[in-house]
């Protein structure tokens, strides 16, 4: 057992928690919409799915990519649906044929039952201006013009509104193969004819940098920028960047296939995000601090998800590296503004799978669950002292963090923290106390399996769900048993 001893620092708040920061990415990619949060059979929302969805609120969803979003023209999914085209995509390999059944009334919908913001790319690599202007108009215009009259035709007389508008997405690759400087240009261009509406904010997202490319990321977002200031500056509201936790066979296993040794190398790829986006960040406020980041896409991308488009096994590790990021984005709630998970429903680390039709919930869902308590909240600071993990990597010894916390305040002054131990095989052995304050009471609950390859089954109820876990209150400071690889909520009173 390794001890593990957390401080809150009461007296130093960071800023609040964004509900926004548990946000979650919708494709129109493999199983996410069509066979996933769509069922076609029923032609109808996937009851499960929309259910849990809405239990959990999701706060954010972007859509309808991705890659797909630069292929994507927003008219093919309006209107009577025996009318809908069908059409094909190829990015990724295997023909996608889309029917367009979901498009953008459904995706509302969608948002409203799910307690969620909407969040939609427009197409700048196949699309033009006039079509981002278009969509824009026909979802979100008040007034009276032919549009809006479409709109309300097709059943949704009140006009819609979308939270974010992003300009593109992976300009530097599917989204356009853009350099920094032309995909600026474009920005440039698509701004300047985006409508100004009368009592709605319109908050434009710049695509950000391929996070996982240390030599490019920070040339990127410094290119785009630089670009966006160099002569009368366009409306820019947040820069997205993406980070995937990439997997390969050797460095970190298969999905549902991995020793300890791969379980510690994805926790430190995890770690990395963190790096990422502070840089990002940086980069952003030599031209301005106001503004804002997001991370649109980001979570486990497992090297057997290339065998089935997008399909990979949800285990306890996944649910480790989610629980991992959240505590990173609570404890950067002053410089981040939103994060979108990747994605909702069978495409890689999915909260929600489907197989042969049957929908289930997996571990990832129940850390969104967990951690929801933070939501609102400020956070604060904490210490963390412990030993490292350290474990051999090819031919060296790498080293990374123990556990990830974060730390809110509630308005009635109780505390939660979140916990995730990545050590594959040592419990940790939790002793949190305060800086200048004691507590009188603690509950924990816990998620947890034995073996983290566990994942949960069609049909069989979720055995990765919260139980009650011990917490000893002694001298005003909590003990607590982590289990390894185990992700614990405490909620704490003075
Ligand atoms: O999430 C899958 C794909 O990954 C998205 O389409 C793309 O934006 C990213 O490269």
């Amino acid at each position: 057992m390794k001890r593990v001893r957390l401080t809150l620092l009461h007296n130093q708040p960071i800023g609040t928690i964004a509900p926004e920061l548990h946000g979650h990415f919708v494709e129109m990619l493999s199983g996410c919409v069509n066979g996933g949060i769509w069922n076609t059979k029923k032609d109808d929302y996937d009851e499960l799915i929309l259910r849990k969805s809405a239990d959990l609120g999701l706060e954010l969803i972007r859509w309808p990519g991705g890659c797909f979003a630069d292929a994507y023209n927003w008219r093919d999914g309006v209107g009577p649906v025996k009318d809908r085209p069908t059409t094909i995509t190829n990015r990724w390999g295997p023909d996608e044929v889309e029917n367009h059944r979901f498009g953008s009334h459904e995706f509302m919908e969608f948002c409203r039952r799910t307690g969620a913001k909407a969040w939609i790319n427009g197409n700048v690599a196949t699309g033009s201006p006039r079509e981002m202007v278009e969509w824009i108009e026909y979802l979100s215009y008040r007034g009276d013009t032919t549009l809006s009259r479409q709109r309300a035709a097709h059943g949704h007389p009140e006009a819609y509104d979308v939270a974010y508008w992003g300009v593109g997405n992976e300009c530097w690759d599917c989204g356009g193969k853009f350099t920094p400087t032309t995909y600026g240009e474009a920005y440039r261009r698509f701004e300047s004819a985006i409508p100004r509406y009368k009592d709605m904010p319109m908050r434009l997202i710049v695509g950000g940098p391929d996070g996982n490319k240390p030599e490019e990321r920070e040339v990127w977002t410094e290119g785009v920028l630089k670009t966006l200031f160099e002569w009368r500056r366009p409306r820019i509201y947040a820069v997205d960047a993406h980070f995937y936790i990439w997997g390969d066979p050797n460095g970190t296993g298969k999905s549902n296939a991995f020793n300890a040794d791969q379980f510690s190398a994805l926790m430190w790829r995890t770690l990395e995000i963190e790096d990422m986006f502070l840089k990002q960040r940086e980069i952003i406020d030599r031209f301005d601090r106001g503004i804002k980041l997001m991370i649109g896409e980001y979570g486990p991308w497992h090297s057997d998800a290339w065998e089935k488009f997008f399909w990979q096994h949800v285990t306890l590790r996944d649910a480790v590296c989610v629980a991992a990021h959240l505590d990173l984005f609570h404890n950067h709630c002053d410089i981040l503004a939103a994060a979108t998970y990747t994605q909702l429903c069978n495409v890689l680390g999915a909260p929600f799978q489907t197989v042969d039709g049957v929908s289930y919930s997996t571990p990832v869902y129940e850390v969104f669950s967990l951690y929801k308590a933070h939501r609102g909240q400020e956070a604060i600071r904490h210490e963390v002292e412990t030993e490292e993990i350290r474990f051999p990597f090819r031919d060296q010894t790498l080293s990374h963090q123990r556990v990830t916390a974060s730390v809110s305040r509630a308005k009635d002054g109780r505390y939660v923290l979140t916990c995730a131990n990545l050590d594959p095989d040592e419990t940790a052995e939790l002793v949190i106390g305060g800086d200048e304050i004691t507590f009188g009471s603690a509950r924990a609950w816990l998620l947890h399996a034995d073996d983290p390859q566990t994942s949960h089954q069609p049909g069989r109820d979720p055995v990765i769900a919260p139980k009650s876990l011990a917490a000893k209150v002694t001298n005003g400071q909590v003990v607590i048993e982590l289990p390894a690889a185990g992700i614990v909520k405490v909620e704490l009173a003075r």
